[in-house]
């Protein structure tokens, strides 16, 4: 019998086809890069020994995990099978969600915030309940409390928050995690060395509680794609079924204890950074521009109707930020990330020539 069906492209499930396309802008940033939070210098020269040494052979075996996951769990007072690696915090996101949502399921999440929560959500059956900041973009802690409902499955939290910069402090997370007993309550730690407050020893006494860190931001991997996920013991033991065994490549397993040794180096870091930060608000201040307090590597500024053109121009001047408009409650705003004090005179410097600029083609805001 002859086959008359003609085959045609595969429809994804539902909830994917709903997906927002999230496309960060990352192609051509031969600039002054302030658009990613990255760390704007580089790793500790410690890492750059480390890469420098690895082997063909150390490339032609499969990773393996878990001698640095008892060094990491043990460098963050952690039992080993209380942590586990991750390809980025994305990932520890992604294989959270995947684990824990089904079908009628929430996820709350105030924003704004982080965009991959809702895209990871999105490909789950859950249904993602957002609780918007107010004007002062503050942790909307009382709304999210009265948001919580049986539904309520789990509660992702960045802290600081990208890109407001706020924070939740701890007595608001134990809140949280005692009013959503059935919920994961997923605490995202990526800028942690910015603020330098943490809920990470509370992993294991707080029964829902899970934190996520990266080496990404302070500590200048964000192309080796590490970071890490503890949670209690049990709850790992999901994780860990659910996560691919390999997805935390030789390299970065190799690089991790070396970052991690040289504390000095991050700490260096993060000191330049806030130095830069409070000169760069000045400058802020100075301009006229409206900013939000931040306990991270960036700030979130108002620039108003000419956000793009904003950011367009001072691309041209050698510097990115990143335009952050549409997210809910941030019309018209651009995140800028903090690096040094001298390269943070030169940002000030192409903003003060961008804002000119803006002011004598037309009205700013
Ligand atoms: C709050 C937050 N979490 C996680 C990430 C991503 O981290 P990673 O590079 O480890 O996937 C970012 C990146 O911007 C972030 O802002």
């Amino acid at each position: 019998m002859a086959e008359s069906t003609v085959a045609v492209p595969p429809t994804p499930r539902a909830r994917v086809l709903a997906v927002g396309e999230y496309h960060p802008p990352l192609g051509n940033r031969d600039a002054l890069r302030l658009d990613f939070n990255e760390n704007t210098i580089g790793c500790s020269p410690k890492v750059c020994e480390v890469l420098r040494r690895i082997s063909a052979s150390a490339l032609s075996g499969y990773p393996e995990r878990e001698s640095v996951e008892a060094f990491v769990a043990s460098h963050l007072q952690l039992r080993p099978h209380q942590l586990v690696l991750t390809n980025g915090v994305d990932e520890a996101i992604h294989v959270l969600f995947e684990t824990f949502l089904g079908a009628g399921d929430e996820l709350l999440l105030p924003v704004p915030t982080y965009a991959m929560y809702a895209v990871y959500a999105s490909a789950t059956d859950a249904h993602v309940v957002t609780v918007q900041a107010a004007d002062d973009l503050q942790f909307p802690f009382e709304n999210l409390i009265a948001a919580i409902t049986p539904r309520t499955k789990a509660i992702a939290i960045a802290n600081p928050n990208s890109p407001s910069g706020s924070i939740a402090t701890r007595s608001q997370i134990v809140e949280i995690a005692r009013r959503a007993p059935r919920a994961v309550i997923f605490v995202d730690e990526a800028y942690y060395h910015f603020h330098g407050e943490t809920v990470i020893d509370l992993v294991g006494k707080i029964p829902n509680l899970f934190v996520a860190r990266t080496f990404s931001k302070a500590y200048g991997l964000a192309g080796l794609r590490i970071g890490l996920m503890a949670g209690p013991m049990e709850s790992m033991g999901w994780i860990r079924r659910v996560i691919s065994p390999y997805s935390v490549n030789s390299v970065a397993l190799a690089c991790l204890p070396a970052a991690l040794q040289d504390a000095a180096y991050v700490d260096w870091y993060v000191g330049e950074v806030l130095a830069a930060r409070a000169e760069f608000e000045s400058a802020l201040d100075a301009a006229m521009i409206r900013r939000w307090p931040s306990r991270a590597n960036f700030v979130l500024v108002e620039i108003g109707r000419r956000h793009a053109q904003f950011v367009e121009s001072m691309r041209a001047a050698g510097v990115l930020v990143r335009d952050r408009s549409s997210d809910p409650g941030c019309d018209g705003c651009v995140r800028i990330t903090i690096g040094t004090r001298e390269q943070m005179r030169q940002a000030a410097s192409a903003l003060r020539e961008t804002m000119a600029e803006l002011r004598r083609s037309g009205e700013s805001r």
